[in-house]
């Protein structure tokens, strides 16, 4: 009787732990007196269907972002026509876990439908249309979620690399003023609501220096930016870490938190830009772009672990600055960097491999957290 006992504890154990998050310490733990611990989640995972990925979720992070269900093509894929099913499901799962739910994205130049810069006949919207658009989606948006997404990243990207404000269809057809705009709607809709600016690169002189400049004149304008977003999509050898903490200390000084909202390590050599992370970048496949497909060797994995390891080291130092560290994603089986710039290859960004189990790079950002004074 007691070996069947046993026998049950043990198959109970096993079913109930999928992933490898039994027995391991948990990141919202080991950083609760740095910053929150949170993961970009797409449908599969708030919906429940992807449960050794939920199981993670539910121990390692404290709050979530939503990886596509709440950009303007999801939510408003026509006009007059909103699409609320999988943001109820997000919103609703971050509540029951009682996570610090981020929304994202308002207003972006990616995943917006062509229709939304069209009247009806096809032809450009003025600008006075378009401002009227912008602040239905956003009232509409914003005002759904009321209280419960805590904080939305408002305008994403708006800044080129070169410094200057991205020529995008919002901006060739409101000229800048679009951003201010932006974020004078986000407020009236929901005055208690956390607002940001998320960006990339902006670990590069220039770009930083452009967003830099893009911020002071926003709190000059009287917008009161709670974050901003420093993407964190990074290489195993970009940016080099005395740029990514200049760019903490530089944004830190203007008052708004630090947040890294899209942290993950690209391991895959890429014929793009090695800064950049356009989405609508894109090349063909070919095999010298695709060298791990049957796991990754010994040696990357364990520059991997360093780079997360000095990564956090950073982000531990710069604490007092820094509120939230967010993963875009959780396990390496569903990052979008399986699909970018080249679709269908096998990348190990994160720090939980394709079967939900730690890897070395989650020891080491363990290890991070535990070392005094680290
Ligand atoms: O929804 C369609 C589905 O119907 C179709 O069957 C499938 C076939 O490919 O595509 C699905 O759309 C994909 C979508 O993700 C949802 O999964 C798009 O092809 C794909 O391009 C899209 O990629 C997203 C990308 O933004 C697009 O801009 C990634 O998942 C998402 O992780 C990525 O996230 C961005 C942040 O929002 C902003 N910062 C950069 C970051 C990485 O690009």
């Amino acid at each position: 009787m007691k070996i069947k006992i046993n026998t049950l504890i043990l198959i109970g154990f096993m079913s109930a732990s999928a992933s490898g998050a039994a027995g391991q310490p948990a990141l919202k733990d080991v950083f609760s007196q740095d910053f929150l611990c949170g993961a970009a989640l797409n449908a599969a995972q708030f919906s429940g269907t992807n449960s050794p990925e939920v199981e993670l979720i539910e121990k390692h992070f404290n709050t979530i972002t939503s990886e596509n269900v709440l950009k303007w093509e999801s939510v408003h894929p026509q006009p007059g026509k909103y699409d609320f099913a999988d943001g109820d499901r997000y919103v609703a799962f971050g509540r029951q876990h009682e996570m610090f739910i981020v929304g994202h994205t308002l207003i972006w130049h990616n995943q917006t439908p062509a229709w939304v810069f069209k009247d009806k006949n096809g032809n450009p919207l003025t600008r006075e249309a378009l401002l009227e658009r912008m602040r239905d989606h956003i009232f509409t948006v914003v005002g759904r979620y009321k209280g419960k997404v805590k904080g939305w990243d408002v305008v994403n990207e708006a800044v080129a690399e070169d410094g200057t404000l991205r020529q995008s269809p919002w901006m060739r057809i409101i000229g800048e003023e679009y951003i201010l705009k932006a974020y004078q709607f986000a407020h009236e809709a929901d005055p208690g609501a956390q607002l940001y600016y998320n960006d990339f690169s902006l670990e590069n002189p220039l770009k930083r220096e452009g967003a830099l400049e893009l911020v002071k004149k926003l709190q000059a304008q009287g917008v009161k930016l709670a974050g901003i977003g420093l993407q964190g999509h990074y290489r195993l050898d970009w940016p080099e870490l005395p740029d990514i903490d200049a760019t903490i200390e530089a944004f830190g000084k203007l008052g708004p938190k630090i947040m890294i909202t899209e942290l993950d390590v690209n391991v895959l050599p890429t014929p793009a830009p090695w800064n950049e992370s356009e989405a609508s970048l894109n090349f063909a496949a070919n095999p010298k772009w695709n060298p791990y497909t049957n796991g990754l060797p010994q040696n990357v994995e364990e520059r991997l672990a360093s780079r997360y390891a000095e990564l956090f080291k950073t982000f531990k130092k710069e604490h007092q600055l820094i509120s939230r560290v967010t993963f875009w994603g959780v396990g390496d089986r569903s990052s979008w960097l399986n699909n970018w710039p080249i679709e269908g290859r096998t990348n190990y960004p994160l720090l939980f491999d394709r079967n939900c189990q730690p890897k070395a790079a989650f020891q080491a950002v363990i290890d991070v957290a535990k070392t005094k004074g680290g």
